[in-house]
């Protein structure tokens, strides 16, 4: 055939004097010749169709048999891991680790901790077997005697220094979320800003010598190690990020976050443009001075309203007669 179907349908410049019907019936060949071709589709433009091509071309193929490791393994870096310990099923830890890998920077790798059932509800997604196949996510569940089955449980297990030997062998850089911590995609920094510090969370009070609150924080985990290297906490004592706030707080040398403007989260004090936020017990158990005041909530929806992901909410048009907005009331 002399001429291909699509070139029919673009006139070129030395058409220009041609009638309009000539250019219906062209197109009418065209649509023809498309007819006897199901597989063309003359509408794409040429330059975006060659692209597409291209693009088709380099897809593997269906079944996922390529052979990427080395190219993987050099996208990460080895040091920076995000890590969840969960082992409730909850309907939104999928999206919700979706949606953290891609705020993340992009060298960060993933570590889902859970139960038989979390991590067995997190394989049924294509998308998350995506993420483990390209080595961006481990899905865990601990061998015995490793447990995760309650607060107290996961404490211990973080305040072991074999977990860390263990488990995240060569890991420096530790961000620790839970399933209802976020971070902020509108926030103007990156996590790799904040990589200096030691411990850095959310800060407990306005005047917070110590932003030390875990649900989303930044650890080293050579700090880590060196407070357990000679430190073991009591079983049934302070929530592990207390513990370890009291002690990197003492410990020649390191740096921890203090106050609220050196904060990477907002938990209990509000502080604009920040990273992420933690909300307690997915929005049940959460702080006046944060959400109380229906302005301040609004500007938070606002800015960061993936918090929607992770907080049970009810529709406006739920509220009871009279109530004045506070949500309390
Ligand atoms: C990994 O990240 C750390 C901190 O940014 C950096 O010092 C180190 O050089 C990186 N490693 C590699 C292999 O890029
Ligand atoms: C603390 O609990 C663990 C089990 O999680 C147990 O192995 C250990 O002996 C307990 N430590 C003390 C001091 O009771």
């Amino acid at each position: 055939m002399a001429t291909s179907p699509t070139s029919g349908a673009f006139p070129g410049p030395f058409t220009i004097t041609r009638t309009k019907v000539f250019l219906l019936v062209s197109l009418a060949l065209t649509w023809w010749f498309a007819s006897l071709f199901p597989h063309y589709k003359p509408v794409i433009q040429e330059t975006f169709k060659a692209r597409l091509n291209d693009a088709l071309l380099k897809l593997p193929s269906i079944q996922v048999d390529w052979d990427t490791s080395v190219e993987v393994s050099e996208a990460y870096n080895a040091s920076k891991v995000a890590i969840i310990i969960e082992p409730r099923p909850l309907p939104h830890l999928v999206p919700h680790i979706l949606y953290m890998m891609n705020v993340v920077p992009p060298e960060w790798r993933f570590v889902f901790i859970g139960s038989k059932g979390s991590v067995t509800g997190m394989e049924e997604s294509a998308a998350v077997k995506h993420r483990q196949i390209i080595g961006k996510l481990d899905l865990m569940v601990l061998p015995e005697p490793w447990e995760i089955d309650s607060k107290e449980k996961v404490f211990r297990t973080l305040t072991d220094i074999r977990f860390y030997d263990e488990f995240l062998p060569g890991v420096e850089y530790l961000l620790k979320y839970e399933a209802d911590s976020i971070l902020c995609a509108n926030s103007e920094d990156s996590l790799n800003d904040w990589l200096d510090w030691d411990f850095v969370g959310a800060p407990r009070r306005a005047d917070d010598h110590f932003a030390g609150n875990g649900g989303l924080s930044l650890r080293r985990v050579s700090t880590i190690k060196r407070v357990l290297s000679f430190q073991a906490r009591l079983n049934d004592s302070d929530p592990e990020d207390e513990w370890f706030g009291k002690r990197v707080y003492v410990l020649p040398g390191a740096k921890v976050a203090s106050g609220v403007e050196e904060a990477l989260a907002v938990e209990d004090v509000y502080r604009e443009g920040a990273m992420g936020y933690h909300v307690r017990d997915g929005g049940n158990n959460i702080a006046d001075a944060v959400w109380k005041q229906p302005e301040q909530r609004k500007k938070i929806f606002q800015y960061c309203p993936e918090l929607t992901m992770i907080m049970e909410m009810k529709l406006e048009r739920q509220r009871c007669p009279g109530d004045k907005g506070t949500g309390r009331e």
